[in-house]
This record gives C-alpha cells, sequence and structure tokens, in this order.
C-alpha cells in the first residue's frame, strides 16, 4: 500500500511504498540519488544498480525530472539528506517517462507564468497553495463558529456594485450581464432572514492597473450582519484577521520556512490593531512633508508611507463621503465623511479589508446612485430592502489573495492564487 512521503518519514524506519515524481536527479554508472515529491514533501531515494538489477536500472538511466514513479524501499534516517530521511529503493516502476521539463532554474516570471500549469509544481507555489487552503478553512471556522450562515452570492448580475468602471460585460443571451464585483447588494437582501451570513467567492474587476495587488478575478471573503453597526463590522474584521493568522502559524509553519517568511512578524498580529481616521492620517502623513488635500482618496504611495510607521495592521476610518461607493453613510458627527474603513496590511501589503455600516436613508441613497451617475431604475429592487422592515446593518469584504499574499510575503499577489488573470494575461 502507497503511503505519502510525510507518513512514510513518520515510520521512520523498515519498508514503505510511495509514489510520485521526480524533483531532483542525479546519476553515475553505479548508483542513482533521485529525490521524490509528492504532495506531503520531497524524500531522497538511493539506487544501486548492483542491487536493482539491469532490467530496472535501464528505466532509471532514461529518467528525466518530473517523471512519474512508484518507489518501494528501505526508509532510515540520514542527516545528509535534504528532508532527513532516505529511501534505499529495492523497487522502481515508472508510470510515465517525462519529456525534458521547460522550467529549469533562473526563468523569468513572464516565462513562469506561461508556464503556469506546470510551475504550480513548484514547492514555493506548492507551499503557497497549502496556506491557501489553511486560509480559506479558517475562513469558514471563523465565521461558522460564530452562529453565521453561508450564502452564495450570483455571479451574473444586471448593475454594478463598486462602480461602472471597472465591470466585466459578458452576453447574457440577447442582452448583457455583469460579472459580480462583491456580493454586497444581495447580502443586504439576505441579512433580512439570515442576520449574520458570510460567503468567499471570486469576485471580477477589470482593473486597468498593473499593480502587485491588482487580479482581475480574486476571492472576497465577505460578511454583512444585521443590526451591526461600524465599530462591530472592524471588531470581527480584526478578529478574523487574527484567527486566519494564527491558524497558519499553527498550521503551516513547514511552508513559510520553505517560503523564507520571517515568522517573527506574523507572531506580532494580535488585538488590538490602530484605528485612526482618514483625516488623521494626512496629520499624520504631514510629519514626513507628505501633503494630501482633503477630500482625496488615499494613494498606494501614501499608504505605503503610513504602514512604515507600523508593523501590525492599522484601521483607517471616515474617508470622504464624496468618493465612496454610494451605500456608505453619511457620519451625522462628521457630515462630510462616511462610516466606512479600510484595513491596511503591514509591510506594504496594502489594503486588504473594506467594509462600512449600510445607508438606512432611502433618500440619501437615490440622491448618491445618481451623484455615482447610475441609474435609480437598476437599484429599485435594492431600495426594496429599505421599505420593508430596514435596520442598521454593516459588513466588510477581505481580499484573500492580498491576504494570502502578505502572510505568505510574496512579491506579486499573483503567486497567491493558481491561474492568475490580470489585465495582460488570462492564460494558460
Ligand atoms: O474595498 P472593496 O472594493 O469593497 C467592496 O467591494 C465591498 N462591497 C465589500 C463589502 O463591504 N462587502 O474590496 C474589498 C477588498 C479590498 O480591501 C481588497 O483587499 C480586495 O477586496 N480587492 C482586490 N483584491 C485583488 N484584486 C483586486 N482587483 C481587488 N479589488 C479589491
Ligand atoms: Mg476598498
Amino acid at each position: 500500500m502507497f503511503i505519502s512521503i510525510k507518513d512514510a518519514m513518520k515510520q521512520g524506519s523498515g519498508k514503505v511504498a510511495v509514489r510520485g515524481w521526480i524533483y531532483r536527479f542525479r546519476n553515475s554508472n553505479k548508483m542513482a540519488f533521485l529525490v521524490l515529491r509528492d504532495a506531503s514533501d520531497i524524500i531522497q531515494c538511493v539506487v544501486d544498480r548492483e542491487k536493482i538489477g539491469e532490467d530496472v536500472w535501464k528505466s532509471v538511466e532514461k529518467l528525466l525530472i518530473e517523471s512519474s514513479v512508484e518507489i518501494e524501499g528501505a526508509i532510515h534516517e540520514d542527516k545528509r539528506a535534504p528532508t532527513g530521511y532516505e529511501i534505499k529503493v529495492s523497487n522502481l516502476n515508472v508510470v510515465q517517462f517525462a519529456e525534458v521539463f521547460p522550467i529549469t532554474k533562473d526563468q523569468s516570471v513572464e516565462f513562469l507564468l506561461d508556464k503556469r500549469h506546470l510551475w504550480i509544481r513548484s514547492r514555493k507555489i506548492t507551499a503557497i497553495m497549502k496556506i491557501r487552503s489553511t486560509v480559506f478553512s479558517a475562513i469558514d471556522d471563523f465565521f461558522r463558529s460564530r452562529g453565521f450562515y453561508e450564502v452564495a452570492p450570483p455571479i451574473l448580475t444586471p448593475s454594478s456594485c463598486e462602480g461602472g468602471a471597472t465591470l466585466f460585460e459578458v452576453k447574457y443571451f440577447d442582452d448583457v450581464a455583469y460579472l459580480t464585483q462583491s456580493w454586497q447588494l444581495y447580502a443586504e437582501a439576505m441579512i433580512f432572514s439570515l442576520e449574520k451570513i458570510y460567503c468567499n467567492s471570486p469576485c471580477f474587476r477589470a482593473e486597468k492597473s498593473k499593480t502587485s495587488r491588482h487580479l482581475a478575478e480574486f476571492y472576497m471573503a465577505e460578511m454583512e450582519v444585521a443590526w451591526a453597526r461600524l465599530n462591530d463590522a472592524v471588531d470581527y474584521a480584526e478578529d478574523l484577521i487574527c484567527f486566519i493568522v494564527s491558524r497558519v502559524l499553527e498550521k503551516n509553519e513547514e511552508e513559510l520556512k520553505i517560503l523564507n517568511r520571517d515568522i517573527e512578524k506574523l507572531k506580532k498580529i494580535k488585538k488590538p490593531f490602530k484605528r485612526m481616521t482618514y483625516t488623521e492620517v494626512l496629520e499624520e502623513l504631514k510629519k514626513d512633508n507628505i501633503e494630501i488635500e482633503w477630500g482625496k482618496d488615499l494613494r498606494t504611495i501614501e499608504e505605503d508611507e503610513l504602514m512604515k510607521k507600523f508593523d501590525k495592521p492599522v484601521i483607517v476610518t471616515n474617508y470622504p463621503k464624496d468618493i465612496m461607493a454610494f451605500y456608505k453613510p453619511r457620519d451625522s458627527k462628521d457630515p462630510k465623511t462616511a462610516l466606512c474603513f479600510d484595513m491596511l496590511a503591514p509591510e506594504g501589503y496594502g489594503e486588504i479589508v473594506g467594509g462600512s455600516e449600510r445607508d438606512t436613508n432611502i433618500e440619501e441613497l437615490k440622491k448618491s446612485i445618481k451623484h455615482k451617475g447610475e441609474k435609480q431604475e437598476n437599484y429599485e429592487w435594492y431600495l426594496d430592502t429599505r421599505r420593508f422592515g430596514s435596520v442598521p446593518h454593516s459588513g466588510f469584504g477581505m481580499g484573500v489573495e492580498r491576504v494570502v499574499s502578505w502572510i505568505c510575503g510574496l512579491d506579486n499577489i499573483k503567486d497567491a492564487i493558481p491561474f492568475p488573470r490580470t489585465m495582460l494575461r488570462k492564460n494558460p
């Protein structure tokens, strides 16, 4: 019976049968050293020509990297081996002889993206995908353990949530539809039955920016809660981020090591996070001679400048009302601003969460929809949610790849998703 490499190493001695792909290969006339890879780990395997016999040796000599093989042998500890164990091979069966693998050392980023379907086998991407999987399960566990229901939003939508500029239009029978930018408007309708809901769903934005933080297709973990105010949503966001980071630290120490991630930085991610208003951010930046006109959105460089001062996420509230999405309500205590927040990650990873209270004033909503150049008729169904038992409610969306990118310490968000889509890439 085949077991995983990790289980074989746990067993530590005696006979084992493992299978996987050739990760590294080196042979002489008498011995072959191959490093075998499976989903769990890698292990060095030694083939002795004399012991294995000429028949098997012939096929061993033809092995190239990424060939798939089944191996039987005796495992033992060996401090010099890459993962501390070695298998002395007693039998080897080649499942498929691989052709010459196109990926060799020191390839360009673009080449690796062209060969993404093969590059995902690398230790780096494998480690990231394991961490990503932990993040997904942490999101579920966090919300479910707090009494939230999971709700699947529609992906095809008739109108925009976050502004028309980044909508993807698709042919919809004889009409057009748009790929969802956020589940939010639907979530606002669902809280009247389920009160506390969440999702982790693909979102689409035709982002024209070629930054290391933007994808055209990404996952957003969103939540919406009836009766909740801005501070409640911020508290949930803070708790969620702490929960995710601690879960990754608990489950993925090995993967973080493979990625050379400084774990000490992640260990600091504990409540409370600094909370400041947009206006306070401008004052803070002014100390560093960065002048921003009140009312202008914070740009990446300004967010990065601010975050140089912090080693934990920062929550920025009360952005100017006029530049915010139509559903963000005016703060009656500071009417030029909205009851909204962004959470900025440390180490230059930018905005990881965006959220707000939702406007329940139907006349204000109508004005904002018009102000954004949208047609009210497209939002009549949404306005109905304010006509039948309207209650205060709040929610947020967390960019899953942004969080994975930060936790893994990646240079580019593209590595946080198996097959990235950007303005310049939809292949493979
Ligand atoms: O700030 P955003 O645009 O907020 C919303 O869409 C709200 N409707 C969410 C809500 O309140 N339910 O997006 C939320 C988060 C951002 O903070 C960012 O982390 C991520 O989604 N995000 C992206 N991630 C990768 N690529 C993109 N193009 C992204 N756009 C937003
Ligand atoms: Mg935002």
